[in-house]
């Protein structure tokens, strides 16, 4: 949700900035923009509507000189997607330039207070009061930048990750953050590098600093980082090494991330189970479980929080931690429980589910579960992200960095995690035998290869997909584990290729979505072979009785469903709780191949942005 990339050092900025605005474009691709100081000390900012190609080309016969410079990547929020609403802003004057990740909530406010000073604003968004403000203070009361950011960041409600430039000091970069991420990059040179997370900056420098909330940092050549918080007092960040190889960032030679994540995952799957599960195969270890084994063994409750597809992984944690370690969960939107007045007692155990771990409903979400007095766990893939930061223990996936705008391998990932951590509260609760235990911890490392054997499905999949595109609606059924699984086949559906779907529990289908069902509408069956197979067979039956088409995900060797199914699709099989490993694979490549077929931009659906920074 906006990407913010920034350099200053002794190489030339703009092709960092644009490269770094191409690793960040996931994050939005509305609007871009940069600004760079000149070699002549000029501000040249340079905008474009559109993707970061169309700013590159606008750029092309520009002065792109400089050594100092800032670049954004919008998903509009305030003001349409235009030239004039993308970032960076400039002051009244001309002499500042502000690029911002977030929502300015007192923006109108302060918009009114400055228009009546005699101030003109230019674009429509929020972010233009920013610059406006602390120009206007600084002008007003004589004030270093420095110090007019820090007065009117006081002033300020909302969620921000700022860069400001300045013409009379084209030496420093000030950038701040509050409840949006922000990077800084150390570089061996004495050159500073700026993103809001640590791809652009990985194949500069290992060496990053993390901004807190309410750091201001003044990045200048040669120096050493100095932060300051809006009182000025000196903060001594931490600075931490990220682990990002440049490959993890790069398609690999496919024509899309989704396609290439989709194909990670049993690699994704064995990294995220190595090192907790032994050799043996007969023990998971928790370090997160280890220091925090009272509170979590006793937890009287579990509620898992998360939005979108982390919501999915967290419905399936749920029928995990139910049924093996009788243990009660409510899975809620973060969203909705927010501000919904839950109520929290101090025993339970809050999850956090979040693949960017900075989702801004699920930060608030654990915020309240704090100050409720309990014990708040993460189940998060981007390392040093804010939710991680702020729980209390938790777990990394450890699924490398995600980049298609749809969750593919951080929804196995989380999936990964809720079993081992289910299993092991299950073992130390002694609610499940050793032997199931055992079993399960074999199976599970299992699920890696039988997902190479579930990828083989492409080939398939990629045939029928042209026979879906005409459709304008899908129904996608599962019950028990699957259930959830077909909840996130339609979301992904929905996400790539515009055509609208619902998930539904088969068996809820005749109260109500059956009245949809014709021979137009395609329906999904998730009928792997469990205790609800025959349950399922019958709900096969209700929709080919009313025309409906039906496409089977089913056990390999399955004769019966074959018979009735106008398509089916063969999977490995596994154990009832890992089916969802399993059948998620041929749904994403579903939604991958009917998106392609229709020519969509797979990797950047419309409206759509990574990592959800604003309400
Ligand atoms: C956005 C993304 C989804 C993601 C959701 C939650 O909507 O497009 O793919 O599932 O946010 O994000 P999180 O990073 O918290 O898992």
């Amino acid at each position: 949700m906006c990407g913010i990339v920034g350099y200053i050092g002794r190489k030339e900025a703009y092709p960092i900035l644009i490269k770094g605005l191409q690793r960040l474009e996931y994050r939005g691709y509305d609007s871009a923009g940069l600004a760079l100081i000149s070699e002549q000390s000029q501000l040249n900012v340079y905008k474009a509507k559109g993707k970061v190609a169309d700013l590159e080309a606008y750029c092309s016969e520009k002065d792109i000189s400089g050594y100092v410079g800032i670049a954004h990547t919008r998903w509009a929020t305030h003001g349409e997607p235009s030239s004039v609403n993308a970032h960076p802003h400039f002051s009244a004057s001309g002499r500042l330039a502000l690029i911002h990740n977030g929502i300015i909530e007192n923006y109108q406010t302060l918009k009114d207070k400055l228009s009546k000073r005699g101030i003109a604003f230019r674009s429509a968004t929020d972010t233009e009061v920013l610059v406006q403000l602390i120009e206007y203070i600084m002008i007003s009361n004589n004030l270093e930048l420095l110090e007019a950011v820090q007065v009117a960041l006081h002033q300020v409600i909302g969620a921000y990750a700022i860069a400001i430039l300045d013409r009379n000091h084209p030496d420093t970069i000030i950038c701040a953050r509050q409840s949006s991420p922000l990077v800084v990059g150390l570089g061996s040179d004495g050159s500073f590098y700026l993103a809001s997370d640590a791809s652009p900056i990985a194949e500069y420098t290992d060496q990053v600093v993390y901004l807190n909330d309410g750091d201001i940092a003044v990045l200048q050549e040669g120096e050493t980082l100095h932060v300051v918080n809006i009182d000025n007092v000196t903060q001594h960040p931490k600075v931490k090494q990220i682990d990002v190889t440049l490959g993890q960032l790069e398609k690999g030679g496919y024509p899309y991330f989704m396609l290439k994540e989709i194909f990670e995952q049993p690699g994704c799957l064995r990294d995220c189970m190595r090192g907790r599960i032994n050799a043996d195969r007969d023990k998971i270890t928790l370090s997160a479980v280890i220091d925090f084994r009272e509170k979590l063994v006793s937890a009287r409750r579990i509620i898992i929080v998360g939005c979108g597809t982390s919501w999915h992984a967290g419905l399936i944690g749920k029928q995990l931690f139910e049924s093996l370690c009788r243990i009660p969960v409510e899975v809620e939107y973060a969203s909705e429980f927010r501000y919904r007045e839950p109520v929290i007692f101090p025993d339970d155990v809050v999850i956090a589910i979040s693949q960017s771990g900075e989702t801004a409903d699920t930060l608030a979400a654990i915020e309240l579960a704090r100050k409720s007095g309990a014990f708040v766990f993460g189940i998060c893939n981007a390392i040093g992200a804010s939710i991680p930061r702020q729980t209390s223990t938790g777990v990394y996936i450890h699924v490398g960095p995600e980049i298609g705008v749809a969750s593919t391998k951080a929804f196995t990932g989380q999936v990964t995690v809720l079993s081992m951590l289910a299993l092991t509260l299950a073992n130390e609760r002694h609610t499940i035998s050793e032997e199931m235990y055992k079993e399960m911890v074999v199976e599970l490392t299992q699920i890696p290869d039988k997902m190479e054997q579930a990828l083989k499905t492409n080939e398939q999949i990629e045939r029928l997909a042209p026979i879906f595109t005409y459709a304008k609606n899908c129904l996608y059924l599962g019950r028990g584990y699957n259930y959830p699984v077909a909840l996130e086949g339609a979301l992904k559906l929905k996400e790539i290729s515009y055509i609208h779907a619902e998930g539904y529990p088969a068996a809820e289908m005749k109260h109500g979505p059956i009245a949809l069902i014709d021979s137009e509408m395609p329906v999904f069956v998730i009928a792997t072979r469990d205790k609800l197979y025959e349950k399922v067979i019958s709900n096969i039956q209700e929709v080919r009785a009313r025309g409906g088409r039906v496409t089977a995900l089913v056990t390999e060797g399955d004769e019966r469903i074959t018979q009735i199914a106008d398509h089916v699709i063969e999977l490995p099989d596994t154990l009832e709780c890992f089916q969802p490993l399993m059948v998620s694979i041929p749904l994403q490549l579903l939604a991958y191949h009917i998106a392609v077929c229709k020519g969509k931009d797979v990797d950047r659906p419309r409206n759509l942005a990574k990592s959800v920074t604003v309400e």
